[in-house]
C-alpha cells in the first residue's frame, strides 16, 4: 500500500506526510489495491458504526487524521466530528472537502494542549507506519483524549503475517514489517484498552496483482470479504479494523 513511503528520510513517522496534503487522495483512487483497501474500510466502519450504541456516543476525534479519510465517515454517526494531525498540507485538503469538521493542527503526542474529552477516537494508517516511541506516545495521547469507557476504532494494514507479505518475503522481498496483531494486542493493553471485536479485510488477497480482475461493482469481492473478515483471519489478513474500550486510565 502506497502510504509507507516517508516524503522525507527521517525514521520520525511525524514527518512522513508533511508536504503530501495535495496527492494523498489522489494516490489512493490510482493505486487499485489502496482504493480496495479504502471501500472496504468504509464498508467495515458503517457496519461498525452502525451497531455501536449512539447514545453514548457523542463527541469524536480522528487522531492523525490526514485528510480527513475516515473521519468524515465517521462524523455522519456523531454530534460534533474533530480530527488532529501534525501536517497542515493534509489537513489544507481535509478543511477544502469537508467544511463542517473541526480540524485541528497539532501534536498532541508533543504538546500538552487540553482540547477536551471525547467518547470516540479513530487512527487509521497509522500504528503500522509509526516508530515504536510515536506508537507509545500516540496510545497514550489517545488515551488522555477519551472518556473512561469510551471507544477507540483503529486498523493495522503492516502486519508481517498477512498472507501476501510472507510470500513476497519467501520470494526475497521483505517489506521490513513488526505490527503483528500480538504486539498491537500488547500495546493496546499496556496503554489501558481492551479489544472488542475485529474485521479482517483482503484475507484472499495472496498477490496485489489479482486486484486488478476486482472491479468497482464485482460480486466477487463482497463473497469473499464476507467469507472472510471473522477475526480469526485478521493476523493474516492485509487490513483490520480493531474496536477496542478505553478500561483504564494511565
Ligand atoms: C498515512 S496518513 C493516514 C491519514 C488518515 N488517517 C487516513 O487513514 O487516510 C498518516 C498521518 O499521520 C499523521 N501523523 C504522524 N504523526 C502524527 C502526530 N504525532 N500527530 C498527529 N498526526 C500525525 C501524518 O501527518 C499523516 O497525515
Amino acid at each position: 500500500m502506497q502510504d509507507k513511503e516517508p516524503d522525507t528520510v527521517s525514521t520520525d513517522y511525524r514527518e512522513s506526510h508533511l508536504s503530501k496534503g495535495k496527492d494523498y487522495d489522489g494516490n489512493l483512487r490510482s493505486a487499485p489495491l489502496d482504493a480496495y483497501i479504502h471501500k472496504w474500510e468504509e464498508k467495515n466502519i458503517n457496519h461498525i458504526m452502525a451497531r455501536l450504541d449512539r447514545n453514548k456516543i457523542s463527541s469524536y476525534i480522528d487522531f492523525a487524521c490526514g485528510t480527513g479519510r475516515i473521519t468524515s465517515i465517521i462524523s455522519k454517526y456523531v454530534d460534533k466530528a474533530n480530527g488532529v494531525d501534525i501536517s497542515e498540507s493534509m489537513l489544507e485538503t481535509a478543511r477544502e472537502k469537508h467544511p463542517s469538521i473541526n480540524f485541528i493542527h497539532a501534536d498532541l503526542t508533543q504538546e500538552g494542549t487540553d482540547i477536551g474529552k471525547f467518547d470516540l477516537a479513530s487512527s487509521f494508517r497509522f500504528f503500522g507506519n509509526a516508530q515504536p516511541e510515536l506508537r507509545d506516545s500516540a496510545l497514550t495521547t489517545i488515551n488522555r483524549l477519551l472518556k473512561k469507557g469510551g471507544y477507540f476504532i483503529t486498523n493495522n494494514h503492516r502486519t508481517p503475517n498477512a498472507l501476501v507479505y510472507k510470500i513476497q518475503k519467501a520470494r526475497g522481498s521483505d517489506q521490513g514489517l513488526d505490527l503483528t496483531h500480538k504486539l498491537f494486542k500488547e500495546l493496546l493493553e499496556k496503554h489501558g484498552f481492551a479489544i472488542e471485536s475485529k474485521r479482517a479485510i483482503g484475507f484472499w488477497i495472496l498477490r496485489p496483482k489479482w486486484l486488478d480482475n476486482v472491479t468497482e461493482d464485482s460480486r466477487y469481492d463482497a463473497i469473499l470479504e464476507s467469507i472472510f473478515h471473522h477475526r480469526i483471519f485478521s493476523p493474516f489478513s492485509l487490513d483490520t479494523i480493531i474496536v477496542a474500550r478505553k478500561v483504564s486510565d494511565i
